[in-house]
């Protein structure tokens, strides 16, 4: 396909004399987009070779807008959000967003550590979510590179959580490396440091929906290689235990459409999967595929688990891109992550960050389709 390309371009070039137009390079734009305070935000457009352009904004990492082809090669975007920075400054579901410090609950926003109890927010029920009432979602971060090669784009940004921010201990410095691949992946890196000892679960909360956005997710068909789940509480709490998926709504091990069993689970899926693979590596977790756009979702992480959430709270009330109201069950999240509450669980894998240590973990979302 590449070297047909290639040599089109050069018969092109032959017949025509002249420099054949660059339509296919990668690129990098950096527009200004707002303020928050009296920090400028700015909004990130990354272009790749194939198309496909990814929009991040430095305020709370989020990013806003993913447009990849169909399997007719039309582009449209697959993420739930919004065109203003005030939209998203108004409030909203986490769209897109780096949540951090921790993400998902911390039950009754409690925990111990060097027999400190640390508390914080309870903005959730009874518990902590997705790191307070002002989360990495609603930060601002710093620039620290952003260009584009012959293949790829990168977009690296961090944030200085300071000791006690959300009630967390430990001066934090946090990076994200977003890169656009050629490969029509996003991959998103992340590292930390911390100068007292801390707790940390980073992960991005992008609301997927592979039609374009043009109908709610449940004819999307999902595979999500992991044998069992945390089970939890009414408030979301895992009990602690691992339950098999096998013969449950929640086995996803063979492709199943998101609605075929979903009125069997009360309120949608919202629940972490354990990976089948959790040895560190990056490895496959997930594909989705949308049978009418063709398009396909992969999911690769280093992390043990992963959050599949489905847009349950969605309720109509937020209208994003094209005047589109987001309905419930309008996305879905592939949140990979350490498991919820593991400050609380000391059987879980530790979500412990101690100076000295490096925190990094990698998730990519790759882009195909199906002819
Ligand atoms: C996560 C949680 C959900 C919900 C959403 C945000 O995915 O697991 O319960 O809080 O964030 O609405």
């Amino acid at each position: 396909m590449k070297a047909t390309t290639i040599g089109l371009a050069v018969l092109i070039l032959v017949v025509s004399g002249c420099k054949p137009k660059q339509e296919s390079a990668t690129s990098l734009n950096e527009m200004i987009w707002g303020q928050e305070g009296d920090r400028v935000i700015n909004l990130y457009t990354l272009t790749n070779k194939n198309g496909m352009e990814v929009k991040i904004t430095n305020f709370g990492g989020i990013i806003t807008s993913v447009k990849v082809p169909d399997k007719n090669g039309a582009i449209e975007n697959v993420v739930l959000g919004f065109d203003s920075l005030k939209t998203y400054q108004a409030g909203h579901p986490y769209f897109g967003s780096l949540v951090g410090r921790y993400g998902n609950r911390i039950a009754k926003g409690k925990f111990v550590l060097n027999d400190t109890t640390y508390t914080l927010a309870v903005n959730n029920g009874e518990n902590h979510l997705h790191g307070g009432i002002k989360g990495f979602d609603k930060q601002v971060f710093s620039l620290d590179t952003a260009y584009s090669s012959r293949d790829s784009v990168v977009l690296a940004l961090s944030y200085l959580s300071k000791d006690m921010e959300e009630g967390y201990p430990g001066n934090l410095m946090v990076k994200v490396r977003y890169v656009l691949t050629g490969n029509n992946e996003i991959k998103i890196g992340y590292e930390a440091e911390t100068d007292k000892t801390t707790v940390l679960n980073l992960t991005n909360h992008s609301y997927f929906n592979l039609t374009g956005c043009r109908e709610n997710v449940l004819n999307h068909e999902v595979v999500l290689l992991a044998d069992s789940i945390t089970p939890t509480d009414t408030t979301l709490i895992p009990t602690g235990v691992l339950a098999p998926v096998a013969g449950t709504p929640f086995d996803f091990t063979s492709a199943h459409a998101i609605g075929e069993r979903i009125a069997e689970v009360p309120g949608g899926y919202d629940i972490n999967y354990k990976l089948r693979n959790s040895s560190g590596h990056l490895v496959k977790a997930t594909e989705v595929y949308e049978p009418v756009s063709g398009r396909v979702l992969e999911t690769f992480t280093t992390q043990p688990g992963i959050q599949l959430y489905t847009g349950n709270f969605l309720d109509g009330s937020l209208t994003g891109f094209d005047r589109v109201r987001y309905e419930k069950y309008y996305g879905f999240c592939l949140e990979t992550q350490h498991f919820p509450d593991s400050p609380n669980k000391p059987l879980f894998p530790t979500t412990v960050l101690r100076p000295g240590e490096r925190y990094r973990h990698l998730t990519v979302y790759r882009f195909s389709v199906r002819p």
